[in-house]
């Protein structure tokens, strides 16, 4: 019998081509559209980023036309106060959108108002006046945002939109690749966005930062974190083996935005004993920062509370799963890998199932 070479987590296996982005772990380089991530983030709005991309995915361009959502749908959102805000997002999605401008139009507002009506306040309607980030931040607080903020969310939704063949985008490419819907492949990539190791590690992250408090506790702390197995969230990267380049953009966001506020020189202090302990304890694994650890940063500059953190990351990066989306279908075959069977082979004659 010939061996067969297991490759658990499909690393360095290539399956599509694409013109959204390119990822260079070893270079610490992140190019969206052919741009560098830092030059995009910081001087495009998120609807130029969306146009490159979607052109790019050659879809038409784009119309945020739709961003309220019927009164029937906010019911169901005011009848489970309770759901998390990506699974209220999963429930409802299919409800109100199917094309990729009312997908993108729509996510905002479902966050915002499952977000103000678990804190027993009324969703506020969309602003159509105002960009997607500013009508965003609007709908969550009903305080129209000053520049800053808007320029400070629009760096961090340009710098997540899109990640080569990160977890969900290839999710979304999987569920395409069977001929599906745009919208199921959405709320799949949801699912897949949410989990701790992939977009849901800056609540963690700031949580750890929140929870070390001050920076003579810091080194013990990660210490016993790593010590019992834990990995630290805000570290390390299947594909960057070195700095994270979305780290140094959201960085110099998060500082312009926290200005002295101690916090930011916490982080800083936490990152760099982090690192150092990370080279101790996992020697030659390379555990650079990630772009989660500062995205917390940022995302609380904004004052965005934790559990907004992955919804805000989902309704950028949904930007650049529809884009997937259309790359596959433009260029299909069904994504179906293998396994082998490890179990036992039984004989019904012999043995009572
Ligand atoms: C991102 C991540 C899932 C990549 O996983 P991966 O490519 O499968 O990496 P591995 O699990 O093979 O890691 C290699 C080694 O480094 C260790 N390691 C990886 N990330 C670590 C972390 N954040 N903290 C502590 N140790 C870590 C692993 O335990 C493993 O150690 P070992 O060789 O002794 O077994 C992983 O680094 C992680 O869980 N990071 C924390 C979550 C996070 O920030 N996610 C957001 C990513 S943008």
């Amino acid at each position: 019998m010939t061996e067969t070479t297991i490759n658990q987590g499909l690393e360095g296996v290539v399956v599509a081509e694409t013109k959204l982005s390119m990822v260079d772990g070893e270079r610490g380089e992140l190019v969206i559209v052919g741009y560098p991530v830092a030059e995009l983030a910081l001087n495009a709005t998120f609807e130029e980023t969306v146009g490159l991309l979607w052109s790019a995915a050659g879809m038409p361009p784009l119309s945020f036309t739709g961003r309220d959502v019927p009164a029937n749908v906010i019911q169901i959102l005011r009848d489970h106060p309770t759901l998390d805000l990506l699974t209220a997002v999963q429930a409802v999605l299919p409800l109100v959108a199917s094309s990729p401008g009312e997908i993108l139009a729509n996510i905002p507002t479902i966050v915002a108002a499952s977000w103000r009506l678990r804190h027993g306040r009324e969703p506020i309607a969309p602003d159509e006046r105002l960009g997607h980030a500013a009508n965003y931040l609007y709908m969550l607080s009903g305080q129209v945002p000053s520049p800053e903020r808007v320029r400070a969310l629009e760096t961090y939704l340009n710098t997540v939109i899109d990640h080569g063949l990160n977890a969900s985008t290839f999710t979304a490419r999987v569920i395409t690749s069977t001929g599906s819907d745009l919208v199921s492949a959405i709320v799949g990539a949801i699912g897949a966005l949410k989990g701790p190791l992939h977009g849901g590690a800056p609540g963690p992250a700031l949580d750890m930062v929140f929870e070390i408090g001050d920076a003579s506790r810091a080194e013990g702390y990660l210490r016993r974190k790593i010590e019992s197995g834990e990995k630290l969230m805000g570290f390390g990267h299947r594909v960057y083996k070195v700095r994270d380049p979305r780290a140094d953009v959201l960085a110099a966001a998060a500082a312009r935005l926290l200005h002295d506020d101690p916090l930011y020189a916490l982080a800083k202090n936490v990152e760099l004993t982090a690192l150092r302990l990370l080279e101790e304890y996992k020697p030659g694994r390379r555990l650079q920062t990630n772009v989660e650890f500062y995205t917390a940063l940022l995302l609380h500059g904004l004052g965005l509370e934790v559990p907004l953190f992955t919804p805000t990351f989902a309704l950028s990066r949904a930007a650049g799963w529809i884009a997937h989306c259309f790359e596959q279908r433009a260029r299909n075959r069904i994504m179906r890998p293998q396994s082998v069977y490890v179990g036992p082979v039984r004989n019904l004659a012999t043995t009572s199932p």
